[in-house]
């Protein structure tokens, strides 16, 4: 099958497109016809090998060059093979979630923990846009930030992957949002659901006196440590982005929690069925959709991994695979 390939760290010129053949499946997986994948930051930095966490993080992705070679994480695509132990699916199901060990390729193994049955509503493409970034949306602000009615929510990098997913999944309670992004996405914000709208390019959210239940930095990019001042007296921020600080700030950042009643979290997004479920339901009843921004086609991940890198991507860069162009 025809797959993208990464043999060692760098900029997408590393990206390879390679004849592998397809994965040998487990007792517990399956493989998967892969029509569609979305780029999110966790592959251009196993790509990278960029030192997130100060280092830690070479420790799973390989410490000289990629455990993972091959690329890709969100899926979405038809059950071809199905092995013994999988009970929830059958052959000719299109499902839509994580696939770990890669998911830019013609074929690409799951499991059951992993995929759940595609949004009917959605293509290939919308789908594959959903589960990352989605799923990262809705455990932030459920899990983290017990979202409750009533609440002003803040939510900073609001047009990107996961910022326009949490618009639509906080307007699925009775809060009022505001959206922080840069003048020439407003309308968009608007339209998913914001109430009000800052562009950071003009204004500092943390000086205007307005104070939040929730701050939800998607992008790492907020103000650093000026978060408190927006924030009510039992707020949270939720830090998503991997922000630029030392050690020691963000050692002190964590330390400080102990001792304050406006708590900062983050958390490492969870594969969990349960909640894709829950995303396919809310985009079937029309409450979630996703904003694609650009799509490429399998030839083109390098293309689109330099795309995303630049930071300014509007909801999702997606991946399409059109099987009859492949050999
Ligand atoms: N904790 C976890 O498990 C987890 C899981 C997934 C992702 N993440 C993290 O989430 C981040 C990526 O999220 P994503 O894929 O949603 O990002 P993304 O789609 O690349 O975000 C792009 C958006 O960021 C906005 N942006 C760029 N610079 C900004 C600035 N200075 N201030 C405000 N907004 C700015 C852009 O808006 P403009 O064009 O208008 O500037 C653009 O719409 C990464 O840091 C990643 O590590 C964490």
């Amino acid at each position: 099958m025809k797959a993208i390939w990464i043999e060692k760290y760098g900029p997408p010129e590393v990206i390879e497109i390679k004849e592998i053949d397809t994965p040998n499946l487990e007792a517990d997986e399956m493989l998967v016809k892969v029509y569609a994948s979305s780029i999110n930051t966790v592959d251009t930095s196993a790509r990278s090998g960029v030192k997130a966490l100060f280092g830690l993080s070479r420790l799973m992705t390989g410490i000289r060059k990629p455990k993972k070679k091959l690329t890709g994480t969100d899926v979405a695509g038809e059950i071809v093979a199905i092995e013994k132990d999988i009970t929830k699916f059958k052959i000719g199901d299109q499902i839509y979630g994580l696939a770990r060990t890669g998911s830019c390729a013609e074929y690409a193994k799951v499991s059951e923990r992993g995929v759940v049955l595609k949004p009917s509503t959605m293509n290939y493409s919308e789908a594959a846009a959903v589960p990352v970034a989605a799923l990262t949306a809705l455990q932030y602000l459920r899990d983290l930030g017990n979202i409750q009615d009533g609440q002003d929510i803040l939510i900073y990098g609001a047009s990107g992957g996961i910022g326009t997913f949490a618009i639509q999944y906080a307007k699925t309670f009775d809060v009022t949002i505001t959206a922080v992004c840069s003048g020439k996405n407003e309308q968009l914000v608007a339209d998913l659901g914001a109430d009000k709208v800052i562009d950071y390019t003009k204004e500092d959210f943390t000086k205007n006196k307005e104070k939040y239940d929730i701050i939800f930095d998607t992008v790492g990019k907020s103000p650093q440590g000026r978060w408190k001042n927006a924030l009510k007296e039992e707020g949270i921020f939720l830090q998503a982005g991997s922000p630029k600080m030392s050690l020691t700030r963000l050692f002190l950042q964590i330390l400080g929690n102990r001792f304050r009643k406006k708590k900062m979290r983050f958390l490492i997004t969870k594969t969990r069925a349960k909640d894709l479920s829950l995303l396919a339901k809310l985009i079937d009843e029309g409450k979630i959709k996703s904003v694609i921004d650009k799509s490429f086609s399998l030839d083109e991940t390098a293309e689109a991994h330099r795309y995303y890198e630049k930071g300014h991507t509007v909801g999702k860069v997606t991946i399409t695979i059109d099987h009859k162009e492949v050999k």
